[in-house]
């Protein structure tokens, strides 16, 4: 979801950047101070120092293999202007449809959507969620199985993030009150998590249309029953009302970004979940001190009341459940775990519809904002990448212990959790010299046992779900809200969208409270250019790292690293636009990206700093590999190494997308005939009685919607190429 300047504060209901990150990790600067005071080189000024610091980097990185680097791409479509319509612009010789948006039936018989909220709740459970986001397409074989390469016919999953308010869902927006009523609630609930639905072409052309009644459609909800795999299946941190054995859960949440798997099935991601549960006040005296630690660094202080309120539609356990206040005589009567159970990959086998999705717990709790699996290689682990996105969170993967067999390909959760509930779980750490670690979170290493001073680690499970806290114990970078990555498909280098960070202060400042000074991974501070709006400080536009693990092995535990592309406006100045941005090509806040099979990137923005100038949009690139680029030294004066400069050539604007909008998610068909694009809460600044969008509809009087869009090429040919 979008985090607009007005809500970078940790007021907002809906905050992506929430931060909660107290710990006093080392800051990779004064790693730098060390390094070069040993070098001898600190007097030397900047340029000097960013010589020194990256030197060695350079040399090392372009002396990695090239021989299976992507064959030769180009971009050939004309670049999309900025612009501030209400619609899907896209490049001449390109056309839009609507796949299906808010509300829209799964089934041939539920009545079309009403645009005036009179949906049912109980219709949400066949209808389409709210607040499009992470999605895949998976191809279908005429057997109904997965078949990876069929392109005309298919299964999509797309998340449902959050509840857009006020549009759309309720007769006359949310019913202001301390107390929610229980039917909004409940439409709510059922409007969250994800859907599954058959997409099939017509008989000519390549765009797609969703199938009505297929027996693939399904609704997955923050009700739905889930099952735990991994070190949390069993343990007493999972144990709830609902399972007093800790097995199994209900519901999964503010479904964000998302992954895939290489055997076929859906991950989906849960972020921002610490926004549906409240805890009550005085609930700490009922608590230990270690568990107000883990509350707290998951930013759930007592007497704080979600921006949902879903706890308070009633007494029903559909609603009780979503207060973590202790009020029952154990852990078994009440819901004072619920928080444990939320904040994981969860597992949809969408070829299964009725499957009970897997939270794969072995993977971490934090904010997760998608899951991206490296390359499978016969023999090899599978690796999954991942981030946590809130302001000075960190960038985790994990390593899978069993070892890739293309045999398990539509084994659906039997190859889940074989490859998902047993492995190894690491966090990042950025080190100034362009070289970084993997450092293991596993009980009983590097300090993670009962013995941690700040947090006594008990075992695995309490590890995994108080990830953040192991990250803190072992000195990860904190970084400038991770979000979406991508594993280039023939390199294997890592791309990850750190959005932005409004709490970076300059480097000559004093930080306080949960401020922090630029360090190399992270290096710009800067106020954003005054277009008419209010300005914002640290680092408004963001950035785009990427990693090559060691010998390009995903297990690696060492890699090397750049930056790929600062965010700029074309018009800032150049230790602010380091990556030579112009008007094809300029953007902030990047959030979605993804690869093609070709090896396109596709970069998608969830912005509130260049919104005064242009929607946010989706841009198509063909980048590089880590080390093309220089030293530089970026606003504020801290050194850091990019990557080549983008060009007309390298990256351009395909897509500007409606008003308010954020653009998130995106598939295509493997033949790469038909894309999918997910437009994310349009009009969102606007209100039922003044809205600001009418999209998709278009007409007076509409409800703006989020929706899946449909891109095709009127001549049927390729995207983008
Ligand atoms: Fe839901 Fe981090 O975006
Ligand atoms: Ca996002
Ligand atoms: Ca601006």
């Amino acid at each position: 979801m979008s985090l607009k300047p007005s809500q970078a504060t940790e007021l907002s209901p809906m905050n992506d950047g929430t931060d909660v990150n107290p710990s006093s990790n080392t800051h990779i600067d004064d790693i730098i101070a060390v390094r070069m005071s040993r070098r001898g080189v600190l007097k030397g000024g900047i340029a000097a120092t960013t010589a020194a610091v990256f030197g060695s980097l350079s040399m090392t990185a372009c002396g990695g293999d090239d021989d299976n680097d992507a064959k030769p791409l180009a971009l050939n479509f004309d670049a999309v202007a900025k612009n501030k319509l209400d619609m899907v612009t896209v490049p001449t010789g390109y056309q839009v449809s609507v796949l299906h948006a808010l509300g829209d039936p799964l089934t041939a018989t539920d009545a079309v959507w009403a645009n005036d909220g009179s949906e049912t709740p109980a219709s949400y459970n066949n209808r389409i969620g709210c607040g499009h986001d992470g999605m895949h397409y998976f191809g279908l074989s005429d057997n109904g199985s997965f078949q990876a390469n069929r392109s005309d016919k298919g299964v999509l999953c797309v998340n449902h993030e959050y509840v857009v308010s006020p549009y759309g869902l309720h007769p006359n927006g949310r019913t202001a009150g301390a107390t929610r009523l229980a039917s909004e609630v409940e439409k709510e609930i059922n409007a969250h998590g994800v859907s599954v639905c058959e997409v099939t072409r017509a008989a000519s052309g390549t765009a797609m249309s969703m199938t009505r009644g297929s027996r693939f459609n399904r609704r997955i909800t923050s009700a739905t029953p889930m099952a735990f795999s991994g070190p949390m299946k069993g343990n007493t941190l999972a144990r709830t009302k609902y399972s007093p054995d800790g097995t199994t859960t209900r519901g999964t949440n503010n479904n964000c970004g998302n992954g895939y798997t290489p055997w076929g099935t859906y991950l989906t991601c849960e972020e921002n979940f610490t926004n549906v549960i409240s805890r009550a006040a005085g609930d700490d005296a009922k608590r230990s001190a270690k568990e107000i630690t883990g509350l707290k660094r998951y930013n759930l202080a007592e007497n704080k009341k979600s921006s949902y309120l879903w706890d308070t539609a009633g007494t029903d356990d559909l609603f009780a459940r979503w207060s973590a206040s202790v009020t029952g005589a154990s852990a078994a009567e009440d819901y004072r775990n619920i928080f444990n159970t939320f904040g994981w990959i969860v597992e949809i086998d969408p070829f299964d519809p009725t499957s009970t999705p897997l939270k794969h717990s072995a993977l971490g709790r934090f904010a997760h904002e998608g899951c991206w699996p490296c390359n499978a290689v016969a023999g090899k682990p599978i690796v999954f990448y991942m981030g946590d996105d809130s302001r000075n969170e960190y960038i985790f993967k994990f390593v899978s212990k069993a070892l890739w067999d293309s045999a398990d390909v539509g084994k659906g959760h039997t190859a889940g959790l074989k490859y998902m509930s047993e492995g190894t779980l690491y966090v990042a750490r950025f080190n100034a010299d362009g070289s970084g670690q993997w450092i293991e979170l596993t009980h009983g290493k590097n300090g993670l046992d009962a013995s941690n001073a700040t947090y006594a680690f008990a075992d695995q499970a309490d590890v995994v779900t108080h990830a953040r806290l192991a990250g803190d114990a072992v000195g990860a970078t904190k970084m400038d809200r991770p979000e979406w990555g991508a594993v280039h498909p023939t390199n294997g280098e890592i791309y990850m969208t750190l959005t932005n960070n409004s709490y970076r202060v300059a480097p000559t400042a004093t930080p306080t409270g949960s401020q922090l000074k630029p360090d190399t991974a992270n290096p710009r501070y800067y106020e954003d250019i005054k277009d008419g709006s209010t300005s914002q400080k640290g680092n408004p536009n963001g950035h785009i790292i990427r990693w090559r693990e060691a010998g390009s092995d995903p297990a690696a535990t060492t890699f090397t690293w750049d930056i790929y592309l600062f965010g700029a406006e074309a018009g800032a100045a150049a230790d602010v636009n380091l990556s030579g941005l112009t008007d094809v090509n300029d953007f902030s806040s990047p959030d979605g990206l993804w690869f093609d099979k070709n090896g396109m990137l596709w970069i998608q923005t969830d912005d509130g700093a260049y919104t005064d100038v242009t929607n946010c949009m989706m841009l198509a690139a063909v980048p590089g590999k880590v080390g093309d680029g220089t030293a530089v030294v970026a606003a504020g004066g801290t050194p850091t190494l990019k990557g080549a400069n983008a060009t007309n050539a390298t990256v351009r604007r395909f897509l500007v997308g409606p008003k308010d909008c954020e653009v998130t998610g995106i598939a295509m068909t493997p033949d790469r005939k038909t894309m999918f694009v997910n437009i994310q809460h349009p009009g969102e600044d606007g209100s039922l009685s003044a809205p600001t969008s009418t999209w998709p509809a278009g007409q007076s009087g509409a409800r703006p919607r989020s929706a899946t869009v449909v891109i095709t090429r009127s001549n049927g040919g390729e995207i983008a190429v």
